[in-house]
């Protein structure tokens, strides 16, 4: 049997996310960004990512590959290499990339078929992920999406949006947990900053420009604060994109480390640029990619 190729784009939470685990809506867009994958059948599993460093026979990549074959009847064990251009570990999809672009390349008949396999393998990765991930890697474009009603696509154009990665490694299923206990110990005053994020999200989602959305990431990112989800290094990739012109910035996905997002339309390299002058890893990619 020949190998098989799929892909799957990354994506950006840019509102909502924490909150789109409690069913409100979260907005999203997919990154020019992803991933491509080549599969074939092998008598040993084993899953290669050379520009995540990644090249591994056992562990939870190949566990996920094996999760998204068994949800679509595949039997047998697969070798899948993969050429990444999303970063790793960010809070950028990359995993969720990798599963539907792995769920294609096995022969997902449809979208609805694709985002289901790939869930199985994201669910290997980060214990009940909401689905935004794979909905915003396998649909494209850029919309709102809730565990209720799912993906709802927006019709805007894309834009550019600068990323800065902390450096500092981050655990979506840990931060979940955080927040879930302090849903424990502290309900309204937790239920009330989730609520507000995701009447953030629908706010952003009806924005007209990024004099209207800046504002709205700018308090995203306090209230994610007051959730425990910011790092000092956060806070300071969120005041330099300030200070050199972004009409707002904060910490995209599960946050305790990972990226920041700075929506600065004609600042670009400026944010870019300040980002790393203080040492990040800093790139403008255009969000809402199809
Ligand atoms: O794993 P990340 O960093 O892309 O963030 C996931 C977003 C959360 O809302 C925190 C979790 C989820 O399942 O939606």
């Amino acid at each position: 049997m020949t190998a098989t190729v799929g892909t799957g784009l990354g994506k950006v939470i840019l509102l909502g996310e924490h909150a789109v685990v409690y069913g409100h809506p979260a907005l999203a867009g997919a990154l020019a960004l992803g991933v491509r994958v080549r599969v074939e059948p092998a008598p040993q599993p084993r899953v290669v990512v050379p520009a995540w460093g990644l090249a591994v026979d056992d562990g939870a990549a190949v566990a996920a590959i094996a999760a998204i074959a068994a949800a679509l009847g595949r039997t047998g064990s697969f070798a899948v290499h993969a050429d990444a251009t999303v970063p790793s570990r960010a809070g950028l999809g990359s995993s969720a990339a990798l599963c539907v672009a792995v769920a294609r390349a096995l022969g997902a008949a449809d979208d609805a078929a694709t985002e289901a396999a790939a869930q199985a393998g994201e669910q290997v990765f980060h214990g009940n992920p909401s689905g935004i991930d794979v909905a915003l890697a396998t649909r494209g474009g850029l919309g709102l999406f809730s565990r209720g009603s799912g993906f709802t696509p927006l019709a805007l154009p894309s834009f550019a949006l600068v990323i800065g990665l902390s450096g500092e490694p981050r655990d979506t299923a840990a931060r979940v947990a955080d927040v879930a206990r302090q849903r424990t110990s502290r309900p309204a005053e937790t239920d009330r900053l989730l609520g507000e994020l995701g009447a953030l999200a629908v706010a952003g989602a009806g924005a007209h420009d990024a004099t209207g959305l800046g504002p709205l990431l700018d308090r995203a990112h306090e209230l994610l604060a007051q959730l425990g989800l910011t790092t000092p290094t956060l806070d300071r990739l969120c005041a330099l994109a300030r200070a050199a012109g972004a009409h707002g910035a904060k910490l995209t996905g599960a946050g305790g480390g990972g990226a920041v997002l700075a929506l600065a339309p004609g600042r670009e390299e400026a944010i870019a640029a300040a980002w790393r002058a203080d040492g990040f890893t800093a790139f403008i990619v255009d969000v809402g990619a199809a």
